[in-house]
C-alpha cells in the first residue's frame, strides 16, 4: 500500500501571495528590487534561502544578525496575513482526494519547508486530519535535499519506496527522487523532467493511485 506526502503551500492551499506580499514589503523597505518572477524562484526553497536569493539583487551586503532581522521582519508580515487563512482557501479538489484516501486506507502525511505549517494547517482546518506531519521546524537540508520527505516517511512509519509525493516546486519534485519516492507534479513543477507523473487536478491523483 502506498502512502501520499503532500507538499502544503501550493498543494494544499496558495499561499504565493503572502509570501509575495511579505516580502516585497521586505525588499521595499530596504531598496531591492523584488517582483513575483523573483518570488516564483521561491517555491519550495526555506526562509533563510529565499532571503538569500532576493539578496542577489541588493547592491549591500548584509551581516547575519542583518539578514536574522530581515526575515523576522518578513516572517511578521506572514504571520499576519496567515490569520486571513479559512477553510474555504483549501486548493480545488484537496478536501475530496484526502477523504478518498481515507475511505481507501491510505496513510497521509504533509512534507513542507513552512516552519508555518502548524499554523496554516490549524487555520485551513486541517490540523488533524493528516498521520503524520514534517515541517520546516524539523530538518536541517531543505529541498531540494529528501530530509523533510524522509522525516515524514519515517513517521508513517513507512519505506521511502512506499511513497508518493504531490508537489507544486521544481526542488520539491527533485527533493522527492532523491529520497526514492514517486514524485507528482502539479502546477509549476511540472517542468521538471524528474516528475514521474504530471497532474492538472487532484482527482488524476485518484486515478494514478487506482482510487475506488
Ligand atoms: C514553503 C514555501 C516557500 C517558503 C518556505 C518556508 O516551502 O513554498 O515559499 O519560503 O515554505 O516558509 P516559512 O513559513 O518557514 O517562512
Ligand atoms: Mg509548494
Amino acid at each position: 500500500m502506498k502512502s501520499v506526502i503532500f507538499d502544503l503551500d501550493g498543494v494544499i492551499v496558495s499561499t504565493d501571495d503572502l509570501h509575495f506580499q511579505a516580502w516585497k514589503s521586505m525588499a521595499d523597505r530596504n531598496g531591492i528590487p523584488f517582483d513575483r518572477q523573483i518570488n516564483n524562484l521561491l517555491r519550495g526553497v526555506s526562509r533563510a534561502e529565499s532571503l538569500e536569493i532576493i539578496l542577489r539583487k541588493s547592491e549591500k551586503s548584509y551581516s547575519e544578525q542583518q539578514k536574522q532581522e530581515l526575515m523576522q521582519y518578513k516572517n511578521d508580515i506572514y504571520v499576519k496575513l496567515l490569520d486571513n487563512l479559512k477553510h474555504s482557501d483549501i486548493l480545488p479538489g484537496v478536501v475530496e482526494l484526502i477523504n478518498r484516501l481515507k475511505k481507501a486506507g491510505v496513510k497521509i502525511a504533509i512534507g513542507s519547508s513552512s516552519k508555518n505549517t502548524r499554523k496554516i494547517l490549524q487555520k485551513i482546518g486541517l490540523e488533524t486530519v493528516f498521520d503524520a506531519i514534517a515541517d520546516g521546524t524539523e530538518i536541517q537540508h531543505s529541498k531540494p535535499d529528501p530530509e523533510v520527505f524522509l522525516v515524514a516517511a519515517r513517521k508513517l512509519e513507512t519505506k521511502p519506496e512506499n511513497c508518493v509525493v504531490v508537489e507544486d516546486a521544481v526542488a520539491g519534485i527533485e527533493a522527492a527522487k532523491a529520497g526514492n519516492m514517486t514524485a507528482i507534479a502539479i502546477g509549476d513543477a511540472a517542468s521538471s523532467s524528474l516528475a514521474d507523473y504530471r497532474v492538472n487536478t487532484m482527482m488524476q491523483i485518484a486515478e494514478i493511485l487506482n482510487l475506488e
